[in-house]
């Protein structure tokens, strides 16, 4: 139970960095929270115009995910290693510091699949941008991978991965909600259009 607790409380606190609003206010640009989307993540720093920053909080806000999952393993086992990954995605979506209101865990998300399974990984990756590349959506690109990317792992006979990652996926389509709005109403923005 104790390292239970400890997997949990690590990758809570690993996965609450919130990196897009710290690089931003870091570079000067005031709160990433007031521009675009209002969102933390890599897509709405990118509406900053600085892809530096956007490549850096896509990067990090990854390898925060990665990095719990790993750190927990090595410590503690496999089955760590699970609610570590579990508790970072949770801390990057409602992170304590933020009041709770976090990202929409598209990176995070590719950096667990890293750690879990990194051939899907891969994956996840040529799909997003080969829908971001076909229709310039980067919530439309999420959604997509994120869609297919349990069904890869239990195709490549990740069992026990598919499960955990349907969750996930379930938790980053209701984060998109307003963005799934604004897929079908033709409000969306499109990558590359600064806010
Ligand atoms: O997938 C994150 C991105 O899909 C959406 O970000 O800022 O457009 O809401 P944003």
């Amino acid at each position: 139970l104790t390292t239970t607790l400890a997997a949990l409380l690590l990758g809570y606190l690993l996965g609450s960095i919130p990196f897009g609003l710290i690089l931003t206010r870091l570079a000067g640009l005031g709160d990433i929270r007031a521009i675009g989307s209002g969102n933390i993540g890599t897509t709405n720093v990118l509406r900053t115009g600085r892809k530096d920053l956007a490549a850096a909080t896509l990067i990090l806000d990854a390898l925060k995910g990665t990095a719990a999952v790993l750190l927990a393993r090595h410590f503690w086992g496999d089955g760590a290693a699970v609610f570590a990954g579990l508790a970072a995605f949770v801390g990057h979506l409602f992170p304590i510091w933020l009041k709770f209101k976090g990202g929409k865990g598209v990176a995070t998300y590719l950096g667990l699949l890293a750690a879990f399974a990194w051939p899907i990984a891969i994956f996840f990756a040529l799909v997003w941008v080969l829908v971001a590349f076909t229709t310039r959506y980067s919530s439309a690109s999420a959604l997509t991978a994120s869609l297919l990317s349990p069904i890869g792992l239990l195709l490549m006979g990740y069992q026990r991965e598919a499960l955990l990652f349907t969750v996930l996926s379930v938790a980053l389509w209701v984060m998109h909600r307003a963005n799934i709005g604004r897929l079908l109403n033709g409000t969306e923005s499109r990558i590359g259009k600064k806010a």
